[in-house]
């Protein structure tokens, strides 16, 4: 994959970083998730909600059924991009029951394999434009939209410069071009006042994937969920951007040194996702992972499991509390409020 970039970039010239962004996760020779390796789950390179804990699917089953009560629809459907392994999609449709179709979309290969096999019930599909439109339900996301590639902006005196990729004695390097219009457009509108040397990350395609999805309902909710903030709460993070990688559960070396090799993610620019859905005629709200959970039933359902452990300590099953416990350790862990209570949730209604 390096060397191929390498080749792409001596023949052609620098690169803007979504496009090596875009080839390194998703090319189709050597992308990070184009491979037949599935790479979200416990054995893989992050481990995300859905794969700490069932009962976050679960818990998203309540919302799903509110909504439908909300738009008066007895069979929902469910969408879920960036659908991993179907770790969230699977305890969501077992505890939901009746559903009016469900789509899976996945740009990964072995994640689209895994798909089939655990939920076999829906429609795979490699891309969001392969989802029916006029949709009556709910469209899911979670830490999708950190995966999706970015351009790189960096606060100069006069405004911005953008980061592109190069090659200098034989290794990728960035390389500072001027900014184009909708990269210093989109800068200007929401990376706030940062100060000059500040890299931003111009999440332009984030923004188009939200406004398509909004696009996608008649009627229902998008719920997008993942790491990142507004503006104001980004900005002490802009000094040196928030890109990074990750491989095999730790943060990996500079983007460019090992593409193909290793995730590449970023903060949400949630202040911006909100405004392309609002601008899509959606009615947006912004809540933390830990209370949108705990206002869906999810600590009730937490102490429920408590009781069951101290039933079975008394009774004396001993796996059976093991594995309560762990569950309930599992459920835990998707409310601490420094690590996946901290994550965001936007949900977009239409
Ligand atoms: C970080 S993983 C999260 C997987 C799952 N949602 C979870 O929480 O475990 C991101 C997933 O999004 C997929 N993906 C990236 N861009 C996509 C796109 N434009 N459409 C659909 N899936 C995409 C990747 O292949 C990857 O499986």
């Amino acid at each position: 994959m390096r060397d191929a970039l390498i080749a792409r970039i001596e023949a052609g010239g620098p690169m803007p970083f979504e496009e090596f962004m875009g080839a390194a996760l998703y090319g189709p020779a050597g992308g990070f998730f184009a491979g037949p390796v599935l790479r979200s789950e416990k054995e893989g390179d992050f481990l995300t909600s859905p794969e700490v804990s069932p009962l976050f699917g679960e818990t998203l089953a309540g919302f799903v059924r509110s909504e439908a009560d909300r738009i008066g629809e007895t069979e929902p459907a469910v969408v879920e991009a960036g659908a991993g392994s179907g770790s969230l999609l699977r305890p969501l449709l077992d505890a939901l029951g009746r559903v009016g179709g469900v789509w899976a979309v996945e740009r990964s290969p072995a994640a689209r394999a895994a798909l089939a096999g655990r939920v076999p019930e829906a429609a795979g599909v490699e891309d969001l434009g392969r989802v029916p439109g006029g949709l009556r339900g709910v469209i899911l996301a979670n830490e999708l939209l950190d995966n999706l590639p970015a351009a790189l902006a960096v606060r100069i005196p006069q405004g911005w410069e953008e980061q592109w990729v190069g090659v200098a004695d034989g290794a990728l390097v960035p390389v500072g071009v001027p900014a184009r219009p909708e990269v210093a457009a989109w800068a200007d509108a929401h990376a706030g006042e940062v100060p000059v040397g500040s890299l931003v990350e111009v999440q332009i395609e984030a923004g188009e994937w939200v406004a398509a999805a909004v696009g996608l309902l008649e009627r229902g909710a998008l719920v997008v969920i993942d790491y990142g903030d507004i503006a104001e709460g980004l900005l002490p993070r802009r000094a040196g951007g928030t890109l990074r990688t990750y491989r095999a559960h730790h943060l990996g070396p500079d983007p460019l040194l090992e593409p193909g090799a290793t995730d590449i993610t970023m903060d949400v620019d949630f202040a911006a996702l909100m405004a392309a859905a609002g601008a899509a005629g959606a009615e947006v709200s912004l809540h933390r992972q830990d209370d949108f959970l705990i206002g869906l039933g999810l600590e009730d359902r937490l102490a429920a499991l408590r009781r069951r452990e101290l039933e079975l300590a008394a009774t004396g099953d001993a796996m059976e509390r093991l594995r309560i416990r762990s569950a309930l350790a599992d459920g835990r862990t998707l409310l601490h409020p420094r690590g996946l209570g901290d994550f965001r949730v936007m949900i977009a209604r239409v």
